[in-house]
């Protein structure tokens, strides 16, 4: 990999799978590993950048030389993001976010002997915050989305990542199948990059690590080399 082409680069990465409360002791969460957004700060940290990380809940060590911030819900994570937008170049929202909250949060533990056989819970629909954070950034941000869909096939797949990308106005959207042998607490990882025209850019395949390099360099470099669409 290049050798500290990154250097002055400062990206902040969300990473990890948000937690939604329902009491005090349950949360409605996701299978996020949080191993993408890691392997993301840690090929940034060796190519120079100045890495912000913030994680929702991780299943592996946080990285090695990023400043680390650590966020439990949605709604935190969307406001630790809001906050460090101003500072940084690159914005790369490797978090799986909770598209759906409970409504209210019991004060006490939710009791079966009170509830009954029946528990009915409301939910209400989270911001988006990768949206909220292409449409307020400065001209010379860039910011990056990730897409996990279990698409059939790839054209379905590249279809379902052009209607996100325009649909959340972001830079950049890393594409990646999930649900059967890919994806989410693997080791491995096979993506795509779509640029907001939902045009490819890079298709990369192999470790996460790896992964994460070739997506550093699609989404750093100016002019991204568009390839047969
Ligand atoms: O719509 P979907 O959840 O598939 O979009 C995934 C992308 O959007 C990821 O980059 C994720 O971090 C981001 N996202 C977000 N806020 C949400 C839901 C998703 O920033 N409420």
């Amino acid at each position: 990999e290049p050798d500290r082409d990154l250097e002055g680069l400062r990206v902040l990465i969300s990473a990890g799978g948000t937690r939604e409360p329902l009491d005090p002791v349950r949360f409605i969460g996701n299978r996020s590993s949080g191993k993408q957004g890691v392997a993301l700060a840690e090929a940034a940290v060796a190519r120079g950048a100045e890495v912000t990380f913030v994680g929702a809940h991780l299943e592996i060590e946080p990285p090695r030389g990023a400043t680390i911030h650590s966020v439990e819900t949605a709604e935190e994570l969307r406001v630790e993001m809001i906050a460090l937008l101003p500072e940084a170049d690159l914005v790369i929202m490797a978090a799986a976010v909770a598209d759906y909250r409970p409504r209210t949060v019991s004060e006490g533990k939710i009791k079966k002997d009170v509830t009954g056989d029946v528990l009915t819970l409301e939910l209400v629909k989270n911001p988006d915050i990768l949206a909220e954070l292409a449409a307020s950034k400065a001209e010379h941000q860039v910011v990056v989305g990730f897409a996990a869909e279990t698409a059939r096939t790839q054209e379905e797949l590249l279809s379902l990542g052009r209607a996100k990308v325009a649909r959340k106005r972001c830079d950049y959207l890393v594409l990646n199948t999930v649900g059967w042998t890919e994806g989410f607490a693997t080791d491995g990882n096979t993506i795509m990059v779509l640029d907001r025209d939902g045009h490819r850019v890079i298709e990369a395949e192999g470790t996460k690590l790896s992964v994460a390099h070739s997506i550093l360099t699609a989404v750093s470099t100016r002019t991204p080399s568009e390839i047969a669409v």
